[in-house]
């Protein structure tokens, strides 16, 4: 037996264990700390979660059962298997004005749109990247962002939460990679029109950065305004990404089911991503997915237009808000961000609106928005429901206000 000489393990971390300094710097979500203080209030009803009222159509249910009662439980593609691309691609050809299958563009599954854009981050951005945010921005971006090293560029939008695009392109510096731009919008509810997609499109294309647009709530517009895929612009390919999800649309928050419409040359970087991520993405939900698409966009149409329903109701009940807070426009997905005219923080009144009226909204600062901006979420809740929670809502802000 020989003993050997090792010099003493240098101990450099004299705090011991810690988390790092990147993911330090990433905020905390708040819907969970609000989540949490709406549980432990009985009663209370929450105008606080970003998802719809339905479940998924029942042609998913049963494909996700014929997939368990078989006998292949082995990886799959890295990208998805190709039943389900060919559904999307048809999709895009039919609903969205360009083809994904085309020479120039790829595909690819993912679990969630959320996990489309970390896949996007990893893939087009070094450390110390700067990603350009119209703020309000949704905080899974702006966490995404921080987690992979780079720098949010925070650029406001106009008071009727609208882009503003010669204000985006002045942000642009030599580190720029990206603008991101969501619409329909979470948190502020916008509809971004054709025009300024086209505008943030082109400037992308002129600095030689990518347009990433998340079309997540595609199918949630209202009173007349349309959506809009800047991939449909000739030319646009080589520049844009286009991430989608089903959570929204097909009632499949929980089945884990997006996509990206990427450009080519971005395909292996992205595979490489995943492949050591995700490996591929849940072969059941695929299976689920193949049955929520072939269920169609009619299916979707028929519960967005309860949403509809419940969207107007929520509006005309806030009008006694008038004096109390502004609510800008808001044409698309399921939510509105209205600003309260009061110096108190805002999280500040998200709790005494739970805790004291028994209703949950999330504060505006988890959007990057300061001042007492609120999000109204009215997506999960029946008519009832929703009329109770904005008449809390309502009274609540009016006592705390006035
Ligand atoms: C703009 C936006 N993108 C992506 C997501 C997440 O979608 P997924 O459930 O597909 O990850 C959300 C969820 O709220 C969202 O609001």
């Amino acid at each position: 037996m020989f003993a050997i000489d090792l010099p003493p393990i240098p101990r450099y971390h004299p705090t011991s264990m810690r988390v790092s300094r990147r993911l330090e710097a990433v905020q905390s979500p708040v819907i969970p700390i609000v989540g949490d203080l709406i549980r432990a209030t009985p009663g209370c009803i929450s105008l606080g979660q970003g998802v719809v009222h339905y479940p998924p159509p029942p042609q998913a249910a049963r494909r996700a059962a014929a997939f368990a009662a078989g006998s292949d439980h082995t990886y799959k593609p890295v990208g998805g298997f190709p039943e389900l691309l060919e559904l999307l691609a048809a999709k895009h050809r039919a609903e969205n004005g360009f083809d994904p299958a085309k020479p120039g563009r790829a595909l690819l599954v993912t679990a969630g749109g959320n996990m489309a854009f970390n896949n996007a981050m990893l893939a087009i951005a070094d450390p110390g990247d700067e990603i350009i945010l119209p703020t309000p921005y949704y905080f899974n971006h702006e966490m995404a962002i921080t987690i992979a090293n780079c720098k949010p560029v925070l650029v406001p939008v106009d008071d009727h939460h609208q882009l503003r695009p010669a204000a985006l392109r002045a942000a642009i510096t030599p580190r720029t990679r990206a603008i991101v731009t969501i619409s329909p919008n979470n948190p502020t509810g916008a509809v971004y029109p054709e025009s300024a997609l086209r505008e943030v499109n082109a400037i992308c294309r002129d600095a030689g950065i990518y347009h990433i647009c998340d079309e997540a709530y595609e199918y949630f517009t209202w009173d007349g305004a349309a959506h809009f895929s800047a991939a449909s612009i000739p030319g646009s390919e080589s520049h844009t990404i286009s991430l989608y999800s089903l959570s929204k649309s097909h009632g499949f928050a929980a089945w884990r089911i997006g996509w990206m419409v990427i450009p080519e040359h971005l395909l292996a970087a992205v595979r490489k991503i995943q492949d050591t991520i995700l490996i591929c993405p849940p072969v059941v939900s695929q299976h689920a997915a193949i049955g929520a698409l072939e269920a169609g966009r009619a299916w979707c149409d028929a519960r967005i237009a309860e949403i509809a329903a419940v969207r107007a109701m929520v509006l005309n009940e806030l009008e006694p808000l008038a004096g109390v807070a502004s609510i800008p426009r808001a044409d698309g997905a399921f939510y509105f961000l209205i600003d309260v005219h009061t110096k108190l923080r805002a999280m500040n009144v998200v709790e005494r609106l739970v805790t004291e009226y028994g209703v949950g909204v999330l504060p505006g600062d988890t959007f990057g928005v300061g001042g007492c901006a609120l999000r109204i979420a009215y997506g999960a809740l029946t008519r009832d429901r929703a009329a109770e929670a904005v008449g809390r809502l309502v009274r609540g802000l009016k006592g705390i206000v006035q």
